[in-house]
């Protein structure tokens, strides 16, 4: 559950593009989606699931694109850790696209507590340093393993 990602560098941006662009790219899904983008109103008032979407002609490109991975974040705190989301509420752009991607820091010693991600698969890269990193399954056996840049 904790995979932790340290100091992102100009490639891990392309990971980032690469995985959103492939299935549009490469046709060896279904069908094409109904739309090209949903970027989120985060100012309506109704719910489905995700954001409604705003109306093409409000859409600004900044909207596509979200530079906070790129900053440091602050790991003074009791954790020693900091998490910067690049999802939906940072990144408009991502709404209904089923991705995200997290930042996170630690200095030495810090944790990132023990969580959960219900119906979602998660994959991370250590940038720099080293991390030990793991998973609890439901019969409550641990995976886990210190994983290096
Ligand atoms: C995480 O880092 C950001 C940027 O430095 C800071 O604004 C935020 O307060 C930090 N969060 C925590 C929990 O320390
Ligand atoms: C990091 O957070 C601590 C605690 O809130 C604060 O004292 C410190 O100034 C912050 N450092 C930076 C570089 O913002």
């Amino acid at each position: 559950m904790a995979t932790m990602i340290t100091l992102p560098s100009p490639p891990f941006f392309m990971i980032l593009f690469l995985i959103v662009l492939l299935p549009s790219a490469c046709r060896c899904t279904g069908p094409d989606p109904l739309q090209d983008f949903c970027v989120a109103d985060m100012k309506a008032s109704i719910s489905v699931n995700g954001f409604p979407c705003k109306p093409v002609y409000e859409v600004k490109s900044d909207e596509f694109f979200f530079e906070g991975l790129a900053k440091e974040g602050n790991t003074t705190n009791v954790f020693r850790a900091n998490i910067t989301a690049a999802d939906v509420l940072a990144f408009p752009g991502l709404n209904t696209l089923g991705i995200s991607m997290n930042r996170l820091d630690f200095t030495s010693g810090g944790v990132n507590p023990s969580h959960s991600h219900p119906h979602a698969t998660m994959a991370g890269v250590i940038i720099k340093g080293k991390l030990l990193v793991g998973f609890m399954t439901t019969a409550n056996v641990l995976h886990s393993k210190v994983l290096e840049a």
